[in-house]
């Protein structure tokens, strides 16, 4: 097969990022672990851009779980504020290539300025019409079946539904990011193979990849190399790295 014979339709139109190994990372370098958590920003960055070139219809990333409240406050604390300083620092740049910036989750127990933050940014980006970006925080795949399940059943309390109204495309459509494409590939990095409570209705058919790579060295190749194993697992033929490269914009 020639480079250039490769259609972008083989490639997955959302995918998923589990962005595990921040603080073993850091750890096996002998530094705290918010150093590996600054680190991942590049990862971020680089990932993001991948994506985008690469003409790929949405990313979602998990930033923050609903159980990650548990862990020791001053690390809570460092990413809140890594959290703002991104958002403030790489929402221009998003806008600027055309990204939509969405966050999913329960954003109401975040401080009042990190809200005001993603408000801003969600509004800023509003209308652009390129690739979508879901982060992920304070986020729960069982809170977002939840809160799904809550809102037809005030629907039903106010007499606007009937429990037999209720069939799956019903619920899909007050899931998060009901508007996109579920997840085809999802990727975790840092080897650890579980789902962590992230998206679990969206993720009902998806490709799972695990890598060892630790999230703060996942890269442009990293990204690309997930995306090979995608399409040959999908399209049973065997692609490789640089066919897939061949179809970023220049
Ligand atoms: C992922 O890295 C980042 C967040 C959960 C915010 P970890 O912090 O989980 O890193 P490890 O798993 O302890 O190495
Ligand atoms: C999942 O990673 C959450 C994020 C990447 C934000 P964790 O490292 O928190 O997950 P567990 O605790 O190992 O399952
Ligand atoms: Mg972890």
């Amino acid at each position: 097969m020639q480079d250039s014979q490769l259609s972008s339709e083989v490639l997955p139109q959302h995918i998923a990022i589990i962005m595990d190994g921040n603080g073993r990372w850091a750890k096996e370098r002998g530094k705290p672990r918010v150093f590996g958590h600054k680190k991942g920003v590049d990862a971020v960055r680089k990932t993001i851009t991948t994506a985008a070139k690469l003409g790929i219809k949405a990313v979602t990333l998990f930033a923050f779980s609903s159980e990650n409240w548990r862990r020791p406050e001053d690390e809570v604390g460092l990413l809140m504020e890594l959290f703002i300083t991104v958002l403030s620092s790489e929402v221009k740049r998003l806008h600027k290539n055309n990204l939509r910036l969405r966050i999913i989750g329960d954003v109401s127990r975040f401080n009042p300025r990190l809200q005001r933050k993603i408000e801003q940014a969600e509004e800023l980006t509003r209308h652009n019409t390129g690739m979508v970006l879901n982060v992920a925080a304070n986020y729960g795949g069982k809170w977002d079946i939840t809160q799904a399940a809550k809102q037809l059943a005030q629907q039903v309390a106010n007499g606007e539904l009937t429990p037999e109204d209720i069939d799956e495309s019903k619920m899909a459509q007050y899931i998060s990011m009901s508007d996109l494409p579920d997840v085809d590939l999802l990727i975790r990095t840092s080897g650890e193979c579980r789902i962590s409570n992230f998206l679990l209705w969206q993720l009902a058919y998806a490709e799972m990849y695990f890598t060892p790579v630790y999230w703060p060295e996942f890269g442009e190749d990293s990204l690309v190399e997930a995306i090979s194993w995608f399409v040959n697992r999908e399209r049973r033929f065997g692609c490789t790295g640089e066919q897939i490269k061949a179809l970023m914009e220049k």
